[in-house]
């Protein structure tokens, strides 16, 4: 199915994907939907194939089998010109920052709009100028990244994939090698972030309150499916037998 582009679309919807490298089966059948101005958190364990589904949403994988669309397009029957207007909808914030070393805080965020967009210097300096306030860090421009604490790469990171004013975010463990503390001001923006500026986020973690903190729902993903999916709440409190397992609330 490639359907047009349309407003009712689900944001992102994976339908029976699978997908193996060499003879490890790593999605098998999985399905999901993120319906516009929603948060979907994916937990599971290390491994299980959390990245490779995120991979998948910006057509960086095609799957094996199955579908998945984005904005309503099936991605891997889009044009590679298709697929470039798609992900300039789209911002990725990658697990370890992956800020480029030798580009200032200012010409990291700037870079997607180097790359992708024939903006003048002046506009994309006032853009990135006020991306840096929105995630707090109004004076940050001149720092080299050799400079900076992990929390704040992670909002460089978070700046530079708003810079396009994206409609879907994806987080890869946006809370992984952060102090709780730094971890909660980092969760505290994304969820700012949601709420300020409508966007739809595929949020990968497994640290509890961030869930908690940023996802309207949370899947848990094992043996290449969905295994679960429910808000919140309801998801820490499930008696289901392989949640119970993975928090060791199990009594056997
Ligand atoms: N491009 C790739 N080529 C081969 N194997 C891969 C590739 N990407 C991921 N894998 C494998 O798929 C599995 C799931 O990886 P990943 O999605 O990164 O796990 P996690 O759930 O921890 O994010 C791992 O065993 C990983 O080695
Ligand atoms: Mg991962």
């Amino acid at each position: 199915m490639s359907a047009p582009s349309n407003n009712t679309a689900p944001v992102i919807r994976f339908s029976d994907v699978h997908k193996s490298f060499g003879e490890k089966k790593i999605l098998a059948g999985f399905s999901m939907e993120l319906e516009k101005g929603q948060t979907l958190a994916i937990m599971g364990p290390s491994g299980v194939g959390k990245s490779v589904t995120l991979k998948h949403a910006i057509g960086i994988l095609t799957p094996d089998a199955g579908s998945v669309e984005v904005f309503g397009q099936e991605i891997s029957k889009a044009t590679r010109k298709e697929l470039a207007e798609m992900r300039k909808r789209m911002g990725y914030v990658f697990q370890e920052g992956a800020l480029i070393n030798w580009l200032s805080v200012g010409d990291n965020v700037a870079l997607p709009l180097r790359e992708n967009t024939d903006l003048k210097e002046d506009e994309i300096r006032e853009r990135v100028q006020r991306r840096l306030e929105l995630v707090h860090i109004p004076d940050a421009w001149e720092l080299m990244p050799s400079e900076i604490s992990g929390g704040m790469k992670k909002r460089v990171g978070i700046a530079r994939a708003l810079i396009t004013d994206p409609e879907l975010i994806l987080y890869d463990e946006p809370n992984a090698g952060l102090d709780p503390e730094i971890a909660r001001s980092i969760n505290a923006l994304i969820r700012e972030l949601q709420e300020r500026l409508g966007v739809s986020s595929l949020v990968v973690e497994h640290r509890i309150d961030c869930i908690r903190t940023v996802a309207d729902e949370v899947l848990f993903l094992d043996g290449g499916k969905a295994v679960v999916q429910a808000k919140p709440e309801e998801f820490f409190n499930s008696s289901h037998p392989r949640l119970a397992r993975f928090f060791g609330k199990d009594s056997a």
